[in-house]
C-alpha cells in the first residue's frame, strides 16, 4: 500500500460526548435526550429520578481520564481525533440566552490537551443528542424556533474554539432521523412522515445557519456534513429490483443531495407528492440552503441488499437500518455484514455524485474481546476487518477520490449507541467496564494498539491486501 494515501492524511479514530464522556450532570450539564434512553437510541424514553442509573451517566468516564486517553491516542500517532461538543454542557436546556461557561471550559481543557500532542479536533456539533429541554418545551426540532437555539449554539462554540478547532461536522449521521426520529430530532418514535421531514428541514436549514456561521467565524475553519453511508446494492439483476434500490438509496443521499448542493433534489416533489408528505419551506429557506458544506463525512460499517418482494426476504436490523441480507457476505457477532469492497464503492458513488473531499468518520468492528490470563488481548478479527477496509480505501484514493481522513470508531472502548452495551467493543484501548457498570474503568492496549500505530507510523504502508 505503499504510497496510496496523501502526505497530511488525518489519521485517528471517533468518539461521541455522550458515549464516553460519562459526567452527565457535572457543572451545570443539563438533561438530553440521549440522558433519557439508558437502554440505547432505539430505548424507551425513561423519566430520570434522582438516583436511577445508566451506564452511559458514567460511560468511560472520558470526562475526567481524558489526559490519559489523549496520551494513549497521541502514542498510537493520531493526527485528528473526532468526538462531540454535548450541546447540554453549553445550553443546558438548550434556550438559554447565555452559555454555561463551566461547559466551555471542559472543551478548552479537551482541545488544550490535544494541542500538546499535535491532535486535531474533528468536532460534531450534535451526535445523537440535543437538550431535552427543548423537545419538552418546543417539541425538539418540529419547532421552527430551534433553528434559532442551535445557531445560537453553534456561533458560541464557533466563536470559543475558532482558533483551536479547524474541522466541524454539524449533526452526526443526519439521515438517521427517519428510523431513530426522538434521537434525531426529538420527535416520538411513532410521529408520521410529514412531522418527520418538516422537523428534518428544520435541521437541514439549522446545518446549512451552522455552515455560514463557521465560514464567516472560524479563520480556515472547514465544515462538513454526516451521513450514514447506508449503500445498498439490488439483490437481484432484476430491473424492478434495481429500481427500489436506487428509491431506497436517495432515502439518505438526500440529505447529502440538499448540504451539498443547497436545494432540494427533483425527485423530493415525487416521493412527497406521492406519500402524502407536506412540508412547509419559506423562500428564505431555500436561500439559507444555498450555504454548503465543504466536504461530506460518513460512516460505514455494512452494506445491505433491497428487494422489490421485500415479503419474500427477511430482513435484519444493521446500523439502524433493517436491510436484506446479502448472501455473498459474513456477518458480524451482531449480524452486521461486513464488505469492506462497498467501501471503495460507496466512496467513488459519493465522489461521482459530490465532487467534494470525502472524510470517513467512522468504521469498525463491534465484537466481543477475551482478556487473557497475562492482560493481554488478541483482537485479530479487529486488525483483519479494519486492514481490509483500509486496504479498500487505499484503492478509492487510487480510483482518483480525494480523502482527507480516517477515523476508526470507538479507538477506546465505550458504550455502544444502539444498545448501550459495553461488551460491544470497537476499541484499540480495552476499557475494564461490564454491561452492569462494574470495573476499574482501567485503560489495556490490545493487540490492534500496536498494529493502528504501524499503520499510521507508515502511512498505510504497513496494509496487507489479503485477497
Ligand atoms: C453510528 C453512530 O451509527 O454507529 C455511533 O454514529 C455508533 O454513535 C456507531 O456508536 C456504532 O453503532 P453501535 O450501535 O454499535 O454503537
Amino acid at each position: 500500500m505503499n504510497g496510496k494515501f496523501p502526505q497530511h492524511f488525518l489519521w485517528g479514530g471517533a468518539v461521541a460526548a455522550n458515549q464516553v464522556e460519562g459526567a452527565y450532570q457535572a457543572d451545570g450539564k443539563g438533561l438530553s435526550t440521549s440522558d433519557l434512553q439508558p437502554q440505547g437510541i432505539f430505548g424507551a424514553i425513561t423519566p430520570r429520578t434522582a438516583g436511577d442509573s445508566g451506564i452511559k451517566d458514567v460511560a468511560i468516564d472520558f470526562y475526567h481520564r481524558y489526559p490519559e486517553d489523549i496520551a494513549l491516542f497521541a502514542e498510537m500517532g493520531f493526527k485528528c481525533l473526532r468526538t462531540s461538543i454535548a450541546w447540554t454542557r453549553i445550553f443546558p436546556q438548550g434556550d438559554e440566552e447565555t452559555p454555561n461557561e463551566a461547559g466551555l471550559a471542559f472543551y478548552d481543557r479537551l482541545f488544550d490537551e490535544m494541542a500538546k500532542y499535535g491532535i486535531q479536533p474533528l468536532i460534531t456539533l450534535s451526535h445523537y443528542e440535543m437538550p431535552y429541554g427543548l423537545v419538552k418545551h418546543y417539541g425538539g426540532w418540529g419547532d421552527r424556533r430551534t433553528i434559532d437555539f442551535f445557531e445560537r449554539y453553534a456561533r458560541t462554540v464557533f466563536e470559543r474554539y475558532k482558533h483551536k478547532v479547524k474541522h466541524w461536522l454539524t449533526f452526526n449521521e443526519i439521515n438517521m432521523s427517519l428510523h431513530a426520529p426522538f434521537t434525531g430530532v426529538g420527535l416520538p418514535q411513532e410521529s408520521d412522515k410529514s412531522a418527520i421531514y418538516q422537523a428534518i428541514h428544520h435541521q437541514l436549514v439549522a446545518s446549512a445557519k451552522a455552515v455560514k456561521a463557521c465560514h464567516e467565524i472560524v479563520p480556515e475553519g472547514k465544515i462538513g456534513n454526516m451521513l450514514l453511508g447506508g449503500i445498498l446494492y439490488p439483490l437481484s439483476c432484476k430491473p424492478e429490483d434495481l429500481l427500489e434500490t436506487q428509491r431506497q438509496n436517495r432515502d439518505w443521499l438526500f440529505f447529502g443531495d440538499v448540504q451539498a448542493r443547497g436545494y432540494y433534489p427533483a425527485y423530493m416533489q415525487r416521493f412527497f407528492r406521492e406519500n402524502g408528505i407536506q412540508v412547509a419551506i419559506t423562500e428564505e429557506d431555500r436561500q439559507t440552503l444555498r450555504e454548503t458544506i465543504d466536504f461530506i463525512s460518513f460512516s460505514y460499517y455494512m452494506s445491505g441488499c433491497v428487494t422489490a418482494d421485500p415479503e419474500q426476504y427477511e430482513t435484519a436490523r444493521g446500523n439502524i437500518l433493517d436491510m436484506v441480507p446479502n448472501p455473498h457476505l459474513a456477518g458480524s457477532e451482531w449480524g452486521w455484514q461486513i464488505d469492506p469492497i462497498g467501501l471503495r464503492y460507496l466512496l467513488n458513488v459519493l465522489y461521482d455524485r459530490y465532487q467534494k473531499p470525502l472524510f470517513i468518520v467512522e468504521n469498525g468492528l463491534g465484537a466481543k474481546d477475551r482478556v487473557e490470563a497475562d492482560g493481554s488481548i488478541h483482537d485479530d478479527y479487529r486488525i483483519n476487518y479494519l486492514n481490509d477496509h483500509l486496504v479498500q480505501v487505499a484503492e478509492a484514493i487510487d480510483d482518483g477520490v480525494e480523502v482527507m481522513g480516517y477515523t476508526s470508531w470507538g479507538p477506546i472502548d465505550l458504550v455502544s449507541a444502539s444498545k448501550a452495551e459495553m461488551s460491544k467493543r470497537y476499541g484499540f484501548i480495552h476499557v475494564d467496564r461490564d454491561d452492569a457498570g462494574n470495573g476499574s474503568l482501567d485503560r489495556r492496549r490490545k493487540k490492534s494498539f500496536y498494529w493502528y500505530r504501524d499503520v499510521i507510523h507508515s502511512n498505510g504502508a504497513s496494509l496487507k491486501d489479503r485477497r
